[in-house]
This record gives C-alpha cells, structure tokens and sequence, in this order.
C-alpha cells in the first residue's frame, strides 16, 4: 500500500474547497431504495465507503452509478435483501440498508457490523426502533434476518447508553416514511447528516417533522418518488481542514464550509487562540499565534463531533499547557495516542479521557493509521513535527476524504506520496 511523507510545513496561503459528506450520502445512498423511481444525487464525495455502498446497492440488483459527483440511481423492481459480512465488515454503515429493505422488500438480511478500532459498534437500537415498527428480527450466523409484512407506526426511544444514535435515527426514519400510520422518534439523533437524510426524504414526499431536534415525527405514505438531491458540505472534513491550517500557520479560506453546522468546533479553535472568520459559505481561518491548551469533551450534535477528537488531539499535542480530552461517544476511540507519543507527544489515557500535555516540537516518525480520523490526526500531526513523517495506513484516509493530501498540498503543505514497493 502507498505511504505519505510528510515534513513540517508552513505558514501556509490559500483556499481550499470541501466535498459533500460522506456520512449524508451514505443513508441517502440507502434511502433511494425506497422508491421504483430513479434518484440523482449531487456533491458525492468520490471515497471508499461510497463505493463500498455503490457494490451493496448493485448486489441487490439495483443500477447505481457515479459520474463526477453525480450519483444515479435505480431502483427498479429490484429483488435483493442481502447486505453480505463481506461488504458490511469494509463499512459499518452498511447497515442503514436494513430500514429501506424492510419498507420495500418486507424482509432484510443484514451482516451484523463487527468492533472496530474505536470500539464495539453495536445495533441494538436500530433493532429496538425497526421492531417497535413490527419487524420481527431475529440474530442468525451473524446476520439480522428481518422480516415485517406491513410496517406500524410507533413512539420510540431511541437513546442508548452514548446518547442519540445517527444511523439507527436514520433507519427508523426511512422505515417510517412508508409505514402505515404515525410514528414518533425520541432522543432522535440531531446530527445535520440526519437533517440532510430528513429533507431528502421530504423531496422524495415522505412527511416529516422535528428533524434536527430530539422529537422527530413522520407520517407514512403509500409511496415515494425519486430523489433529486444536493449533499450538504462535509463538516468533518471542512473541521480536519481547519485544524491542519492551525497547526501549519497562515492564512486559509475553506470553501463550501458551514459555519451552522461547525459551531462547537470554531468556539473551540477559538478558545485555543485560532480565529477563524464566518463568510458567507466560507471560513477564513488566521493561525500563527501560539495555540492555547483547551478542554474538549465529545458529543451528540450539537457538542464537539467524535470524528474530529483524533484531529484536535494532534493539535493540542503542541498547545501551550494541558489538555483533557474527553470521549463521551466512543470511549475507546484512543488507537491515535499510542501513534503520536511516538512522535514525541506526552498524552497519558485514563479511560475514556486523555490528558494531553503540549510540547514544543512533534517529531517525526514512521507511523501507521488504525482507522480514518486516526490516519487523519497522524498527517495533520506530521505537519507540525520535526524531521520526516512517513505515513501508513492511508487506505483508511481514502475512506472519508476525497482529496486530503492534494488539497494540503494545494495549500503548501510538503506531502509526498510513494507508491507501494518504490522507496
Ligand atoms: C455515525 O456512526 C457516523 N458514521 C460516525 O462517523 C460517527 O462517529 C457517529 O455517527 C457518531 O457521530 C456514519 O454516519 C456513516 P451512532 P453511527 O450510532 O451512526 C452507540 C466517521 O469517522 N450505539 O451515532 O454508527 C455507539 O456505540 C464515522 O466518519 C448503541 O449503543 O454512530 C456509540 O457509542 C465513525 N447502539 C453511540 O451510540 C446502537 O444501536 C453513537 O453511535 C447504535 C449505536
């Protein structure tokens, strides 16, 4: 597999433009099956778990396919059911399918996503929300053989022991939008890919309210059209963005992003001397004052995301003063740590916290990403670090950024990637 290496660089000049998020596209990827009708999706990020959801969705005898940022779809009458543990073990996420199976198929087999690298993933609240609607859903050989004649709207609860959960809001909600009667979701996710999931539905003539608040009600209809659909940006790419700016100095506009759905992560880089400008559908970030030690706790939407800790970290790694970084959605989302002590970090984790104490200088290393916000933080960190990064495990990268490394590079960060088996 190729690898990065990454040198210290900075300050840096110019603007860069984010892609539509992965973690939209996904369950609207899914939610297309919900109608015969073909759908269109534009701002598609070209990574590998759209991919990966392009093969589940040509398996069940579906015509998908993706030009540019131009997604395709057709349903048809297709027949399939499965989501194999071949392609559900690439992407967890694959299990957004089981909710649309069941509305239009009345039956599902969905490979059980294993753990990962930032911890158990499990599914218990997808199937308390789908059986609550009248699917029966039984555990065999790994699979959630799901079955549901004719789905009943219901009030559910959806809050698990982390909070809210985004894709199991997401498979209710599509579920839902065919069922016969109301249904109302509590302790509904907020996250703004839900909200993106919602209006999408919407356009496709699904009624739904609340979404974006904890109360999420939908009235089932007959039938769906066809979606015609723009992604919104990606928030988590346009953060990751925004953190390797403040890390490598300088001045830099990050195109597309939205302020309204960043707000726990600007007031954040803010509080740690990094000010970053709102424009209308733009941020202009100004770094190069020394970045100050801030507190972070991760949460449910609205709070500071999960996916940009691994990021944030890299970044305190080099504050002034100490850290505490506290996981409250993943408490086991710390593979990165380990990765960046060795490049002269002094991070100390005690559960589901870790104390970062800042240094001067990173150093480089040769280092290996365990998973994508991990790869992530491991290239942002060898920005800022002394002497050479070499960088593995970049096929996790390419899972949810599109073009990281060119748009780095486009910014004046010294990036080089080396083909496998070259030195
Ligand atoms: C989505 O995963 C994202 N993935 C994740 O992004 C993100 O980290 C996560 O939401 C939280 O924001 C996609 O949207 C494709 P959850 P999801 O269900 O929906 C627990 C990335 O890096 N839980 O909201 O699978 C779970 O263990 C990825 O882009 C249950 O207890 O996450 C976690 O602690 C990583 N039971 C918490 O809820 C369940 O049935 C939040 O998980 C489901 C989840």
């Amino acid at each position: 597999m190729d690898k990065l290496l990454v040198q210290r660089s900075g300050p840096v000049q110019g603007a860069c433009t984010v892609n539509g998020a992965k973690n939209a596209v996904l369950p609207i990827m899914a939610a297309c099956l919900l109608s015969p009708e073909p759908s269109v999706i534009e701002r598609v990020p070209r990574v590998t778990d759209v991919l990966t959801m392009l093969e589940i969705l040509r398996r069940l005898g579906v015509g998908a396919t993706l030009v540019g940022d131009r997604l395709t779809i057709e349903p048809g009458r297709f027949a399939g059911t499965l989501a194999s543990y071949e392609l559900v073990s690439r992407m967890r996420a694959s299990i957004c399918v089981l909710g649309p199976l069941l509305a239009r198929q009345g039956k599902a087999q969905v490979a059980m996503p294993g753990g990962c690298v930032i911890g158990s993933r499990p599914v218990d609240l997808h199937v308390k929300g789908l059986q609550a609607l009248g699917a029966k859903i039984a555990i065999e050989h790994g699979y959630l053989v799901a079955s549901a004649p004719r789905l009943q709207g219901a009030k559910i609860s959806l809050g698990g022991t982390h909070g809210s959960s985004v894709l199991a809001t997401g498979n209710v909600m599509m579920a839902a939008s065919l069922a016969d009667g109301v249904t109302i979701i509590e302790q509904a996710a907020c996250e703004p890919e839900v909200v993106d999931l919602a209006h999408c539905l919407i356009q496709m003539g699904a009624r739904i309210e609340g979404h974006g608040s904890p109360v999420v009600r939908v009235e089932g209809v007959r039938g769906l059209r066809g979606a015609r659909y723009r992604i919104i940006p990606d928030r988590i790419e346009a953060g990751t963005l925004l953190i390797a700016a403040a890390l490598m100095g300088g001045e830099v506009m990050v195109e597309g992003a939205r302020a309204d759905h960043l707000g726990a992560v600007i007031d954040k880089l803010a509080e740690a001397n990094v000010s970053i400008e709102k424009l209308n559908g733009a941020l202009r970030i100004k770094a190069g004052e020394p970045i100050q030690a801030v507190d972070v706790t991760t949460l449910p939407y609205p709070g500071f995301p999960t996916d940009l800790q691994a990021p944030m970290m890299a970044l305190l790694a080099v504050a002034r003063g100490t850290s505490v970084l506290t996981e409250k959605v993943y408490p086991d989302r710390f593979m990165h740590v380990a990765e960046l002590n060795r490049m002269g970090a002094s991070i100390v984790r005690q559960g589901a916290t870790a104390i970062v104490k800042g240094v001067g200088r990173l150093s480089g290393a040769p280092v290996v990403g365990s998973d994508l916000r991990a790869a992530a933080a491991l290239l942002l960190a060898g920005l800022a670090a002394e002497h050479q990064t070499e960088l593995q495990g970049i096929e996790h990268l390419q899972r949810g950024y599109q073009n990281l490394e060119e748009q780095l590079v486009r910014l004046g960060a010294r990036i080089r990637r080396v083909r496998a088996g070259r030195s």
